[in-house]
């Protein structure tokens, strides 16, 4: 009875810790959107569509962002912490060696464009 009791105790205990990780994961996705779309953070908008948000300001014209969810997350990183890292004539800024977005910004924008279809 004993080990009963404890084992409905543990699976309680590790079904709460999957949906609070559950809900961690859309804090970032939703911090991460915020980000792409703000002007004075990411300002990703600036030169990307993505997931039927046209661009929205002057910036030069970066490709409609597509099939991210296939991307590694470390691609993805490394595209936004510096992009001439696999593009020498990229257009886009370097968000992270310039110091424009902090580590965990960058990994919030990352957790938002896994979610691009
Ligand atoms: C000044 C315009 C500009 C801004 C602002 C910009 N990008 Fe880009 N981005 C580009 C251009 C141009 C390319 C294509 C060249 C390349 O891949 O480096 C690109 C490529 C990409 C790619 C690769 C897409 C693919 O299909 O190959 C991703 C992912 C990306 N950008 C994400 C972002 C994110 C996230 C932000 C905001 C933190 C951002 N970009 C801000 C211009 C921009």
């Amino acid at each position: 009875m004993k080990l009963i009791k404890n084992l409905l105790i543990a699976s309680a205990i590790s079904s709460l810790a999957v949906t609070s990780s559950l809900a961690g994961d859309m804090d970032l996705v939703k911090q991460g959107e915020k980000i792409f779309n703000t002007k004075n953070l990411g300002n990703c908008l600036a030169c990307h569509d993505v997931n039927g948000k046209k661009i929205d300001g002057p910036g030069s014209m970066g490709p409609k962002l597509v099939a991210l969810k296939y991307w590694p997350d470390e691609a993805l990183y490394a595209k936004i912490y510096d992009p001439y890292t696999t593009n020498p004539i990229s257009q886009m800024p370097a968000f992270g060696k310039n110091g424009w977005l902090s580590d965990s910004e960058i990994k919030a924008v990352v957790a938002y464009l896994k979610t691009v279809e």
